[in-house]
């Protein structure tokens, strides 16, 4: 399944968690835990804490994202933070679409494209979250959700922007549920989501694309999820908080 052409990232998604100070306590925890990893290793936390994220992990080969990022350069927008300024501060990732954002922020396909669209002009690496509800699942729809999900934010994508573009898999139902999708399932899906990004651009460029799985990822189940052929790493939200949580997932990717 060509695995090995893919280098795993694990990625912690602090959601709306700590304070700057707070910050630094965590990812100098973090720090000595995951030095010798052999993933990718992304935290990704509030813009109000994003400098402090960088100050910490300076010198490490951890990486810090935002949370989000809004589709325009600049302009009326207030309260939005844009690509440009996050790229601005040194930051290299941002998560786009995250589920949350769909359900509290009224996030669609649409703005999904655009704010990747901005992203991947400003020089940053996407996380871009895709996944079906419970009932889309039940419904045996989950792939015609995350088709449209991926199409759409994928359009205009060129096969080099590809190479800056990471996707999560993330059912919604799984999402700080405690429910995880079992490995099969997780696998099933990202497998067919490789197949599309085939589809799209090329075979090659689908086995070089990281396909993460998220949704109650921890240190107990990480090690058998991240051994399914389709699955590069993960997006972590609640064990991303516990050094000792996310460094277990981190070595379980090694
Ligand atoms: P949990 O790991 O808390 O289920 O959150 C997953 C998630 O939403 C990561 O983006």
């Amino acid at each position: 399944m060509n695995k090995q052409l893919r280098r795993p990232v694990i990625a912690g998604n602090w959601k709306m968690n700590k304070t700057p100070a707070e910050t630094s306590v965590l990812i100098n925890e973090i720090k000595p835990l995951v030095k010798d990893a052999q993933c990718g290793v992304v935290v990704c936390v509030p813009y109000t804490n994003l400098q402090a994220a960088l100050e910490a992990t300076a010198g490490t080969d951890i990486k810090v994202g935002a949370e989000n990022c809004h589709w325009a350069k600049s302009g009326a927008f207030t309260g939005e933070i844009s690509a440009e300024m996050i790229k601005s501060l040194g930051v290299a990732y941002v998560i786009i679409a995250h589920r949350e954002r769909r359900h509290y922020s009224g996030e669609t396909d649409l703005t999904v494209r655009d704010r990747t669209r901005a992203a991947l002009d400003a020089g940053l690496t996407v996380i871009l979250c895709v996944g079906e509800l419970l009932w889309e699942r039940e419904q045996n729809i989950t792939m015609e959700v995350i088709g449209k999900q991926v199409k759409i934010a994928l359009s205009g994508v060129s096969a080099d922007e590809l190479k800056r573009i990471i996707i999560a898999y993330e059912p919604v139902w799984a999402i700080g549920t405690g429910l995880t999708a079992t490995a099969e399932q997780a696998d099933e899906v990202n497998g067919a989501i490789r197949s599309l990004a085939a589809s799209l651009f090329t075979q090659a460029d689908a086995d070089r694309l990281v396909i993460q799985y998220g949704g109650s990822m921890n240190a107990k189940n990480a090690g058998e999820l991240l051994s399914m052929p389709n699955i590069d790493g993960g997006l972590i939200g609640g064990a991303s908080l516990n050094a000792d949580d996310f460094s277990a997932i981190v070595k379980a990717a090694n």
